[in-house]
């Protein structure tokens, strides 16, 4: 029996043809899958990476509830067109916080993993209020509701709990100070910010809204827009592999 006749067994049998490629996916999915458990570019922790204040965590929240992942990508991939685009790709280890990841699958709009400190707040609150009014002829949907709506954040201590038990290192004293660290860094009173720079390096604290009045929506999205890829510092990594 030649090789191309012993063939026929799969395609002449449903079941035993299922089986076939069940287990040829399988294997294919361990060669792709397994060695990313040992490569150390997928695991290596990077210098710079800590959890979200419980500010920008809101406005996670917020991103999530909107839907914006719908259209907007959190993911650089090592391709040069998108490096020259958006900045150095995405490091596995810059996700690490992201319970769920927001990487996305879809590119409506541009990618986001490195918006921060690319527009100003102003800009920010003006984009979402009413994208053309700074973006001519864009396609994206107006959230006039952030700047009106008053943040909810009486509960965003459970939020950093839930974060901790999934691994994201909260200390009881970050979930302890979770509200007062959000009216805080909303606020942008340097004096107060100093325990909140502590606990959490580097976080930007200020009016985001251009409403020094009340803490919205928009105060936590924006903080949120504006740490987006801006924790590592890629000076650091330039003399790494890169295929620049
Ligand atoms: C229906 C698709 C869609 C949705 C949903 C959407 N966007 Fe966009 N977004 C776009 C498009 C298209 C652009 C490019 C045009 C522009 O800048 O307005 C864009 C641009 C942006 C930019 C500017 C990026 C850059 O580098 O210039 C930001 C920031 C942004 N969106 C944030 C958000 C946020 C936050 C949400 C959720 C509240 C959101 N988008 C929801 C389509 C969308």
């Amino acid at each position: 029996m030649s090789l191309w006749q012993k063939h026929a067994i799969f395609e002449k049998n449903s079941i035993v043809l299922v089986i076939g490629v069940l287990i040829v996916i399988a294997i294919g999915g361990l060669v792709e899958i397994a060695p990313l458990f040992y490569l150390k570019n997928t695991i290596e922790k990077v210098e710079g990476m800590r959890p979200y204040t419980p500010l920008e965590l809101a406005g996670r929240n917020i991103y999530v509830r909107e839907g914006c992942y719908n259209c907007h990508s959190q993911m650089i991939r090592p391709l040069r067109d998108e490096i020259e685009r958006y900045g150095h790709y995405s490091l596995a280890a810059e996700s690490m916080y992201d319970r769920p990841f927001q990487w996305g699958s879809k590119r409506t709009g541009p990618d986001l993993a490195r918006v921060g400190g690319k527009y100003s707040d102003d800009w920010h609150r003006d984009h979402l209020v009413r994208p053309t009014a700074v973006v001519p002829g864009s396609i994206m949907p107006a959230y006039p509701w952030l700047v009106r709506t008053d943040l909810d954040f009486r509960h965003i201590a459970d939020d950093l709990r839930v974060q901790a038990r999934l691994g994201v290192p909260y200390s009881p004293e970050m979930i302890a100070s979770a509200i007062d660290d959000t009216r805080v860094q909303a606020s942008g009173d340097p004096g107060s910010a100093v325990d909140l720079a502590k606990r959490y390096p580097k976080a930007q604290s200020r009016d985001f809204d251009g409403n020094p009045e009340r803490i919205t929506e928009a105060d936590a999205l924006i903080a949120y827009l504006q740490v987006l890829g801006t924790m590592v510092d890629f000076r650091l990594y330039n003399n790494r592999a890169n295929i620049r």
